[in-house]
């Protein structure tokens, strides 16, 4: 297997976005990461676009032949694949772009991923969403994301004295990241109060404990390493891609404080790059609900199950903290276009890595990782990523 470099990003700005349609977004994030590559549209071999309900919010399926049109090389006739795994979508496109790369089928990728959820209604969009939990034995009787992930906050409640307080700190750390994030939906601070006085949604989470409806894109350029010197000294390169799967529905789960199919890629992930947690010096999690975030620091090996709460609350993961997650503002603060989630978190990591990241820059940052969850963990997808 070659090696693989991301030697090119670019995402819009993510939000409420009722000024510009699907193709624009698609379009924007695409030309920035060319742009920053410093390619040709010529040398694109392939494309691999991560959407996950593109036909029910929008009504727009294909939508690997329309980033093709909106890049304007259709004359080229190159592949260009939608890819699926619900909220993992993005993070499965960025696999599939590793692996097409890596095997030496294709030099140069862009791997994509876009979503514009706001045109629905929200009760729309939640159950357009709850499509990606088991329509038959979840949805179809109700359950909802913040319903599972409520679950598993209580659970983890229950069992490891995690308390509404901690969730309350995830909330309030990344909407401080996203307030130094001019990309981010949310730019502003909160307070554990404000958490804990907004309304609920699934009890124990409340408004303020849930990642928001989204529209944006986000795009980055693959490469092989030794290709990637040709266009840009800004090399880096990618140590490990793991995608990792388990049971659709939640309640067939082993555990319900834990993601085993994230478990199983990070320790998969780790081996493949040859480092140990304690090495990451920045992370993107998926933190579609504060619950989730906690559940990620303990998965990935960052602190012992259990102990993800009392972690947050003493600072471990807070932008000055021994391992500072979600710098961007993660998927509660800088928005999540489900989509386009996974190739924005390698958007933040990239920056991180080539001391970009500005009033967020996490000093000295030289490997990171991201975390990418479909459902309610029915996919997860690691990534870990290093400045050579
Ligand atoms: N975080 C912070 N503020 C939020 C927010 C969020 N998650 N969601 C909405 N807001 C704000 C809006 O900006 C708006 O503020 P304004 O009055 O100052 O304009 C206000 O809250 C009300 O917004 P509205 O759009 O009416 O909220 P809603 O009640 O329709 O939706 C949620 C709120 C939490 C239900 C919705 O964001 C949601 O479903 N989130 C979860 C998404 C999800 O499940 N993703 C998949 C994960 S697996």
């Amino acid at each position: 297997m070659r090696e693989v470099a991301v030697i090119g990003i670019g995402m819009t700005e993510f939000g409420e976005l009722w000024q510009k349609s699907f193709r624009e977004l698609v379009a924007e994030a695409g030309v920035k990461a060319i742009l920053d590559a410093g390619i040709e549209g010529e040398d694109i071999d392939a494309m691999y676009i991560g959407g996950m309900s593109t036909g029910r919010f929008i009504g727009q399926e294909h939508v690997g032949s329309l980033a093709l049109e909106v890049a304007g090389l259709e004359d080229l006739h190159i592949p260009a694949t939608r890819v699926e795994a619900a909220c993992a979508s993005g993070g499965v496109a960025m696999h599939q772009g590793y692996i097409a790369v890596a095997s030496g089928m294709y030099d140069i990728v862009v791997v994509g991923g876009a979503e514009k959820m706001t045109d629905v209604v929200g009760g729309e969009a939640t159950n357009i969403l709850a499509s990606a939990a088991d329509r038959e034995w979840e949805s179809f009787f109700g359950a909802t994301f913040p319903g599972l992930y409520a679950l598993m906050a209580r659970y983890h409640m229950h069992h490891h004295g995690t308390t509404q307080e901690q969730l309350a700190m995830v909330a309030v750390k990344n909407h401080h990241n996203g307030s130094l994030n001019p990309k981010a939906q949310f730019r502003r601070e909160i307070s554990v109060e404000d958490v804990l006085n907004s309304p609920i949604v699934a009890e124990p989470l409340h408004l303020l404990d849930c990642s928001p409806i989204t529209d944006g894109a986000a795009a980055a350029i693959l490469a092989p390493v030794d290709i990637a010197r040709k266009y840009t000294d800004k090399i880096i390169k990618i140590k490990a891609s793991v995608q990792a799967c388990d049971t659709l529905s939640f309640h067939s789960r082993s555990r319900f404080d834990s993601l085993p199919a994230a478990v199983h890629a990070a320790k998969k992930a780790y081996e493949m790059a040859g480092v140990k947690p304690s090495d990451i010096d920045v992370a993107e999690v998926h933190d579609c609900f504060t619950i989730a975030e906690i559940i990620a620091i303990e998965d990935l090996g960052f602190v012992e199950k259990g102990k993800g709460g009392k972690a947050t609350e003493e600072g471990l993961t807070a932008l000055d903290g021994q391992i500072p997650v979600n710098t961007s503002g993660g998927l509660k603060a800088k928005g999540h276009p489900v989509g386009a989630t996974g190739v924005a978190q390698i958007n933040e990591i990239v920056m991180q890595l080539r001391g970009e990241a500005d009033k967020r820059q996490v000093k000295g940052a030289t490997i990171g990782l991201t975390h990418n969850v479909g459902g309610s963990g029915g996919t997860a997808v690691v990534h870990i990523l290093e400045a050579i």
